[in-house]
């Protein structure tokens, strides 16, 4: 019977459909921040929703930055952003601390967030390690203010890499609990999307761990900034096992650095790791690496000229960065005033 089917009540029916994601400016962009976020920004802007990207330079400083190197990299990141294809004209692109409001509603979040919330976050004692102690109060805080990015723009849609995911958790935690308190139904509960083939690119050197701006090897990533000569030497360092490609994805099992090159390839390629071992299966590593470089040199060659070409007028991103910053702040101001209403604070 077809009235009885139920649907799921959508809880953010009441809310307009807004794209938010950030990026940390704390070193280059990899290839993994490419495939499992950049992209993916840029799919949200073409479909048309209003979507708003963020330098988050108040989460880089959680961890020690020169500030030089700072500045240069916040340009970088604003040159990759618009270099991989968001248009200042259709997104919302800006550096996190020239729009206060991110700072202001994080510290609302972290009288709501738990101790005990933050100190379960894998990143927090991935990066706090055995020497929780010396870390700054900054990296324990870190997903309270990464809430407040998201929700201080009532964002439904949060695009990210699997690596964020327990992030996006406890920020629907924090929304779901500070609704609860108020009594309100005042933030929405956010959608992670987690996309593509490539949502965990994994290292060159290791494939059990996560491709990184912080690992000491730069073999290890390919660089938004490397040249063809770079990407060529590192996908044919890349470490592989003697075997063949197989035909089916179950062949890849145990094979985790096979796989990694595989869902590299479908990322680049626009399609699935299925269709990719329809095709070469059976090849071996002599034969598929070069085909890998060709991908990523055809994707990535025009985007990091575009990058240095960008990087040549440092004012012109700083420009963009504040228009787009004034254009963040009109949407923000209405909904932390109306935050500190619902909280109790006085505003005369
Ligand atoms: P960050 O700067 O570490 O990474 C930025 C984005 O790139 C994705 N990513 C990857 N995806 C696939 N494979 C990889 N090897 C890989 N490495 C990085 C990340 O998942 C992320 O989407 N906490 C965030 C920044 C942040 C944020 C936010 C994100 C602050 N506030 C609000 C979304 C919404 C971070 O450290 O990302």
């Amino acid at each position: 019977m077809a009235d009885a089917v139920q649907t799921q009540p959508n809880p953010n029916a009441a809310f307009t459909p807004r794209v938010f994601s950030g990026i940390q400016p704390s070193g280059g962009l990899t290839l993994g921040n490419y495939l499992g976020a950049i992209r993916r920004f840029v799919e949200k802007q073409e479909q048309g929703i209003e979507t708003l990207y963020c330098m988050v330079d108040l989460h880089a400083i959680t961890v020690w930055q020169d500030p030089q190197a700072l500045r240069h990299n916040t340009r970088e990141v604003a040159a990759g952003f618009m270099a991989a294809g968001l248009d200042p004209q259709k997104s919302i692109l800006f550096n996190q601390s020239q729009v206060p409001e991110h700072a202001q509603l994080g510290w609302v979040f972290n009288c709501v967030a738990r101790m005990g919330w933050m100190s379960r976050m894998t990143q927090w004692k991935d990066k706090a390690g055995k020497n929780a102690e010396n870390a700054s109060l900054g990296l324990f805080a870190y997903p309270s203010l990464m809430a407040a990015d998201i929700l201080i723009y009532h964002a439904t849609q949060v695009p990210v890499g699997e690596d964020q995911k327990q992030h996006l958790e406890l920020t629907r935690d924090i929304a779901a609990k500070f609704n609860h308190d108020y009594g309100v139904d005042f933030f929405p509960i956010t959608e992670p999307v987690i996309e593509g083939a490539a949502t965990r690119v994994m290292s060159l050197r290791d494939g059990s761990k996560k491709m990184s701006k912080s690992d000491p090897s730069d073999l290890s990533r390919i660089n938004m900034t490397d040249s063809a000569d770079d990407i060529a030497k590192k996908i044919r360092k890349a470490k592989t096992d003697p075997e063949a490609l197989p035909s089916e994805l179950k062949g890849l099992d145990g094979r985790p650095e096979a796989r990694n090159l595989v869902n590299i390839y479908a990322a680049l390629a626009n399609t699935t790791a299925e269709a990719v071992l329809r095709e070469t299966g059976g090849k071996q590593f002599s034969e598929f690496k070069p085909m890998l470089i060709d991908l990523a040199v055809a994707e990535l060659g025009p985007i990091s000229n575009e990058m240095s070409r960008l990087m040549n007028d440092p004012a012109e991103i700083d420009r963009l960065l504040g228009a787009g910053a004034r254009t963040a702040r009109d949407i923000a101001a209405p909904i932390l005033d109306r935050t500190y209403e619902i909280v109790g604070m006085i505003r005369s």
